[in-house]
């Protein structure tokens, strides 16, 4: 099924005209009688509700049909309530039928272990040429058409936020809950088992849907990583996507083999892919809503200043370190502007952002401070905070706030703080109903304009996104590769990984292979001493341990004792490993140590690495991650983020690095993990870096492959 008609399908399932319940139980406990009359209620017409159940006559005064179909008009929705080893029965019947979407409620499949049950009701599906939402899920709660075709103590209040959940309970809860809160949602939809239907077809969905403005989702994994990446980056350009991740504690749950990859997690992935993909990761759920609020509400803001209006010191010195945490700039307030500002204060108030009103603050003063930062084109967002005095009451506050805004005409965004009773709340609702979202901590606020500027931020960083294209020597890598993988192999010998770095353009020592003492003096001769000589053996790890390695070798008969020491260290003290030949290789003038890897993440791909090498790269874990492919931004920011960047820049008097050279590496680096998909781990570690101008270079660089 192409995109569009996976969109047609989603549609008709969201918003049908027609929908069926098979299994439409009478029993007013049981699941499938309360998504009868959940439909009824919510004020989906009931003459296009069809309950279906062989054994019943009629069901809270519907007709009821034995069959689907025994439907006399066309079905949008079936809605399947029956136990899950009669549902492949069921579903061949709607596909008979030809209904256009299905939404299972039933569990009993994969997540007990029915994989087999599971895999058949998807292939009746795609045989039938309709799509499936779920298993195991609570059902679909759309306010556009007023859809509840699930078993939600109700339908939410109608709004322009979607919500995506993997939890269904987590949908129950969230029906009351956001109608306490008085949040608006044009959807809810329980994905469940996601056997079909995942979030990537609905984000995709409600990227094109006019009634929703903020896509929000609470996710405890992601089906397809890859698709993900390209549909949220696409979406993130037309509106917001929040996303609750959970799962955060299970950053050990891949386990990665290789030593660089021993830092990464497949939290890592998805944090490093929302950033990629301008997705907004809210903590919690309260988060999650605080910020769809203010970015369902306000246009984003034109540019980074903003202005903190308080009557309270603490509220502005809190709001101030809040602004640090999130991402708000905090302009400094110009003389005019602090002039004009100082009409609205006592003597004793302050013009220093936060502009402190002080607790004599009035509606008027109020009023006029903020409309002149509206009207100021040097402000770009403004943060209003109130303390509730007895001068003044919330509403006079809230309406200052409003008649400032409609006065001005002006469309900056204004987040708000009634900080106080019963009063601010009450205030508070009826500020964010009108549009202005009004929060019951400065924090939250603060947060909530802070998600704008992020979203902001990301978005305009994607748009920039370059790319460029590197030559390589496929075919020469592909054909070392091959052979490995034929031989059974997991990795890739050291004078393998390195050819297969420099047909990719990834600046490594040579490794030449010398299989006799006349090769290995012929070759140090070649390259210059002093020169290091070690097995290559693929059953041999640790060559120090048993002598197969020899440095600083200064002539030639150095070079021929250590050959023949090596050979025979390595027959006595591993008699079954496979000598290759040994390695002749130069002593690789000291630099910067850096380390670049890759692991393939089992949802997103290769996972690329940057970060300070040498010793103590386990302790300070200075190190970032991007998901390939990577633009040249993303390189660039990837190396800024860590300390090695300051290290790389000079530090105490040493001269600047090439960090050109390392941007090229990790560019190549994740090239060689595109084009290869075999690969499992590259971790080039160290990368020496030396100074701007001279380059860099591999000493060392393994590649690990796929069992297959
Ligand atoms: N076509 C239509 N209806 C049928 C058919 C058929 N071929 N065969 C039987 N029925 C009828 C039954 O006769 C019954 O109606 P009746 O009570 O009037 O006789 C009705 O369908 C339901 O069948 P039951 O066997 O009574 O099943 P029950 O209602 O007990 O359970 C259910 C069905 C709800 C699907 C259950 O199997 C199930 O999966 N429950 C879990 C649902 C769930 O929690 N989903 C995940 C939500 S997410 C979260 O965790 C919150």
């Amino acid at each position: 099924m192409n995109s569009e008609n996976s969109k047609e399908t989603i549609l008709k399932m969201l918003r049908p005209e027609t929908v069926a319940v098979i299994g439409a139980a009478r029993e007013p406990s049981k699941i499938g009688h309360q998504v009868v009359k959940n439909l009824m209620i919510g004020g989906f017409s009931k003459e296009k509700i069809f309950p279906i159940n062989p054994f019943a006559d009629e069901i809270l005064g519907l007709k009821c049909y034995p069959s689907i179909k025994d439907v006399p008009i066309d079905v949008d929705l079936a809605v399947i309530v029956v136990p899950a080893k009669i549902v492949p029965k069921v579903i061949r019947e709607c596909g008979e039928k030809g209904v256009k979407a299905v939404a299972i409620i039933s569990s009993g499949f994969k997540e007990v272990g029915n994989v087999e049950l599971e895999r058949e009701i998807v292939e009746i599906a795609k045989k039938s040429g309709f799509r499936i939402l779920g298993p195991n899920i609570v059902g679909i709660c759309d306010t556009v058409k007023s859809v509840n075709a699930s078993f939600c103590q109700g339908l939410p209040l109608p709004g322009n936020i979607a919500f995506i959940t993997q939890s269904g309970a987590l949908a129950i809860a969230l029906v009351g809950w956001t109608r306490l809160k008085k949040i608006g949602l044009s959807d809810l939809v329980s994905i469940g088992n996601k056997a079909d239907i995942d979030e990537n077809d609905l984000i995709e969905f409600f990227g094109e849907d006019e009634n929703t403005k903020v896509i929000t989702a609470y996710l405890e994994g992601i089906k397809d990583g890859r698709r993900f990446l390209e549909v949220a980056r696409n979406v993130s350009m037309k509106k917001p996507i929040v996303i609750l991740k959970a799962g955060k504690a299970e950053r050990t749950m891949s386990a990665i083999k290789s030593h660089t990859g021993s830092l990464a997690g497949s939290d890592i992935a998805y944090e490093v892919a929302f950033k990629q993909t301008g997705v907004l990761r809210a903590p919690t759920f309260l988060e999650l809503f605080d910020w769809a609020i203010a970015l369902s509400k306000l246009h984003l803001p034109e540019g980074e200043n903003t202005v903190i209006l308080t009557n309270g010191g603490g509220a502005g010195v809190m709001a101030t370190d809040a602004a640090e945490e999130y991402g708000v700039k905090l302009m400094d307030i110009p003389k005019d502007l602090a002039e004009r500002l100082r009409k609205y204060m006592p003597p004793f108030g302050s013009v220093y952002n936060p502009i402190d009103l002080t607790g004599m603050a009035n509606k008027d003063w109020y009023k006029g401070a903020l409309k002149e930062l509206l009207e100021d084109e040097r402000v770009h967002s403004v943060i209003v905070l109130y303390c509730h005095t007895a001068v003044t009451k919330p509403k006079e506050i809230g309406d200052a706030i409003l008649e400032a805004i409609v006065e001005t005409g002006v469309k900056k965004p204004v987040v708000v703080s009634l900080i106080g009773g019963e009063e601010c709340l009450d205030e508070c609702e009826r500020l964010t109903s009108k549009g202005i979202p009004c929060y019951e901590s400065q924090e939250k606020a603060v947060a909530a304009l802070g998600a704008l500027y992020m979203y902001k931020r990301n978005i305009e960083r994607i748009k920039k996104r370059t790319f460029i294209g590197l030559n390589v020597n496929y075919g020469g890598a592909k054909e070392i590769i091959e052979t490995a993988i034929r031989e059974g192999r997991y990795a890739l010998t050291p004078s393998e990984s390195a050819k297969v770095a420099e047909f990719y353009g990834i600046p490594v020592l040579k490794k030449p292979l010398a299989k006799s003492v006349e090769e290995a003096t012929k070759i140090a001769e070649e390259i210059g001493y002093p020169v290091v000589l070690e097995v290559e053996s693929p059953q041999v790890l640790h060559k120090t341990d048993i002598g197969a390695i020899f440095v600083g070798l200064n002539n030639k008969e150095e070079v021929a004792d250590a050959y023949n020491k090596i050979i025979n260290n390595v027959k006595k003290h591993a008699p079954e490993a496979v000598i290759k030949g040994v390695i002749v290789r130069k002593m690789a003038e000291a630099g910067r140590e850096v380390i670049i890897g890759m692991h393939r993440d089992t949802i997103f791909g290769p996972l690329i690495m940057f970060g300070l090498g040498g010793i103590f790269v386990e302790l300070f874990k200075d190190v970032s991650f991007r998901i390939a492919p990577l633009s040249l931004e993303d390189v660039d920011e990837m190396i800024k983020e860590t300390k090695a960047y300051k290290m790389l820049k000079g530090f105490r008097g040493e001269p600047e690095g090439d960090i050109e050279s390392v941007k090229e590496t990790i560019l190549r680096v994740a090239k060689l993990a595109l084009d290869f998909p075999e690969i499992t781990d590259i971790d080039v570690n160290p990368f020496f870096v030396y100074e701007k101008g001279k380059g860099g270079i591999a000493v060392d660089i393994k590649i690990m492959l796929r069992s297959t």
